[in-house]
């Protein structure tokens, strides 16, 4: 199976965030992933991190489900050694509109722009396929990923109660093109 690297840019001039003396640091301020489109084969390492992330666990087959008469599904898989670290996940919501529906870092790997690269190179896949704006949501109280996207340049445009969570839902775009 062939990866495909993506390109996705970092932004270096961000002030450097050490959380712990440099001997002790795990990892650089700024890490350096490899976006990797992940295909059938790869989906599996995706579903891996999902499942050490989010509850309750999936199956593959629940991803395959969702891709079902989606335009333009794409899974990026970020990858440190060899090691998945990250996924991120979408497809067209409708002509012009690329929607971010999943995506997320191993705990121990956050705050170190994993996350940037990977909406970087999924933003960067969906303007040279000709989308104009990327849409996303999430739970109001999934507060890491509110502070992630306004921090990327989402705007807020929208909020509805979301029943199934008993919680509101904050939807966000990004206009690719200004
Ligand atoms: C949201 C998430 C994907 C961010 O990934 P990440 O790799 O930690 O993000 P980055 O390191 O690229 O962060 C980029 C910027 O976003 C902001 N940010 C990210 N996490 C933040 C947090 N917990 N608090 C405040 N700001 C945050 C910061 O401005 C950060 O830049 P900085 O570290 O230089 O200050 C990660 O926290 C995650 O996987 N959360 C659990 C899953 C989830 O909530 N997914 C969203 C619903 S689908």
């Amino acid at each position: 199976m062939q990866s495909v690297p993506i390109h996705a840019t970092i932004f270096h001039s961000r002030l450097p965030r050490p959380s712990a003396p440099p001997s002790e640091r795990k990892y650089p301020p700024v890490a350096q992933a490899d976006i990797i489109i992940a295909d059938d084969k790869l989906l599996s390492q995706a579903v891996d991190v999902y499942n050490l992330i989010f509850r309750p666990k999936r199956e593959a087959d629940f991803f395959k489900r969702r891709f079902m008469g989606r335009y333009n599904a794409l899974t990026l898989l970020a990858r440190m050694d060899g090691k998945p670290v990250g996924f991120w996940i979408g497809f067209e919501l409708k002509p012009g509109m690329f929607y971010h529906w999943l995506g997320g870092v191993i705990s121990e790997l956050r705050r170190h722009g994993v996350g940037r690269q990977l909406q970087e190179a999924q933003q960067a896949w969906a303007k040279d396929h000709g989308y104009e704006f990327v849409r996303c949501e999430c739970m109001n109280h999934q507060r890491e990923f509110i502070h992630f996207a306004v921090s990327l340049g989402y705007d807020m445009v929208g909020i509805r109660w979301d029943s199934t969570h008993a919680d509101n839902l904050v939807v966000f775009e990004k206009n690719l093109i200004e």
